[in-house]
């Protein structure tokens, strides 16, 4: 509940403010303060007032983060909204996004103008600021390879900066702004996409097959972007959670990268084990297929419970009450089962935030 609403220069100043329902996992969260930024303007002028040791904490669309039940910072909320064509060539179209968009809005408004490149990636919840910090990615494509730049404040320094994608530092489910939690404020996302209608990626697992059936249906033997697009969102709404009807965080757990050898031996034991080679001779190995195996599809620990559809996405079947030490038990459970069925220990992907604001990374801060 909020208590109080003061305003700095224009922007909304919340204090005590419950974020049960701005993080999709619904955990039980009151923060001391929220701040709600509409245009840069506003946080150079919060920053400007605020004192240096006040902890802050960067929250976007939710969808990535466990919050504690009491967070004792300064949550900044990113809102500023638009989109601008930048520059545009017969090949390709350069926009600039600003961070409070819709993700999923945006990529179905880009493929509305005619602007490929971001189908493979529709669906993700959250907001196009927080993309770059888990550098999001999904059947087969990830927003480092549609990504130019981004805008960023960093909040240490109190400055603007523009980085370039070599600067974010990408990996996978990996940035610079990940790595360094508190750091960046993303205002702005420069992204260059196509104006090829017949230039698809549609390998990955049933995306070819359900995408013809779209180009089909308008007698089409060749496959666009918008069918691509149309079947990533039947394959996601089939397999994962509507976080708004059952909350989660999309996947829980990275799917882990292990040596080949490891691979193989493993192989020898479960000859259905689902891995993709990579670089380096290491292999990643479908953490939700390991999961399964371990038996917890559909178990965990009440009320954080894996997904009957896909069990690397754990759900809250006790929305705006569980807390993080719930998130923390299943957790515990489900990475000590599979550990001791393949010795792989598995690595949380959402972001932990402690009671100060403070992100944790393979532990837990409670
Ligand atoms: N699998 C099982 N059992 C399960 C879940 C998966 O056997 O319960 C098997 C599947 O049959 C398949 C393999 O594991 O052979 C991979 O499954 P899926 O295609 O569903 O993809 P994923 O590796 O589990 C990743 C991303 C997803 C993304 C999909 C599609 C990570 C951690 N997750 O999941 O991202 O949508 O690929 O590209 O890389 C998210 O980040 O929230 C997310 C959903």
């Amino acid at each position: 509940m909020t208590t109080a609403l003061s305003s700095t220069c224009g922007t909304q100043y919340q204090h005590s403010h419950n974020l049960s329902a701005a993080n999709t996992m619904a955990l039980a969260c009151t923060a001391d303060s929220v701040v709600t930024l509409t245009n840069e303007a506003q946080l150079e002028a919060f920053m400007a007032t605020t004192q240096e040791s006040q902890p802050l904490f960067v929250l976007s669309g939710g969808s990535n983060v466990l919050l504690p039940d009491q967070l004792h910072a300064t949550v900044l909320r990113p809102k500023m909204l638009g989109i601008t064509v930048t520059a545009q060539t017969p090949d390709y179209v350069d926009i600039e996004v600003m961070a409070g968009e819709d993700w999923h809005d945006l990529v179905v408004y880009t493929i509305d103008q005619g602007w490929y490149g971001l189908e493979n990636l529709a669906l993700i919840p959250g907001l196009t600021g927080a993309a770059p910090v888990q550098n999001i990615g999904a059947y087969g494509v990830q927003l480092e390879d549609r990504l130019q730049y981004v805008r960023a404040y960093h909040l240490p320094s109190q400055t603007w900066h523009h980085l370039d994608a070599a600067d974010c530092q990408f990996g996978y489910r990996d940035s610079i702004f990940k790595r360094t939690p508190n750091t960046w404020l993303i205002s702005r996302v420069g992204l260059r996409l196509h104006t090829d209608a017949t230039h698809v990626l549609a390998s990955y697992g049933d995306v070819q097959t359900v995408a013809h059936t779209y180009a089909k249906q308008q007698e089409r033997t060749q496959i666009t972007p918008a069918d691509v697009m149309q079947a990533i969102i039947d394959i996601r709404q089939q397999k994962l959670p509507d976080p708004k009807r059952l909350p989660n965080c999309g996947s829980f757990f990275q799917n882990p990268i292990i040596s080949q050898n490891q691979f193989i031996l493993l192989q020898a034991s479960y000859p259905n084990i689902v891995g993709y080679p990579m670089p380096e001779s290491t292999v990643k190995v479908a953490a939700g297929w390991l999961i399964e195996q371990a038996g917890l599809k559909g178990g965990g620990v009440e009320p954080i419970i894996t997904h009957q559809k896909q069990a690397l996405v754990l759900t809250n079947h006790r929305p705006y009450l569980a807390t993080q030490a719930d998130v923390a038990a299943a957790q515990d459970y489900i990475i000590s089962c599979v550990y001791e069925k393949f010795a792989i220990t598995l690595v949380r992907e959402p972001v932990w935030v402690n009671a100060s604001g403070k992100i944790g990374h393979g532990e837990y801060e409670v």
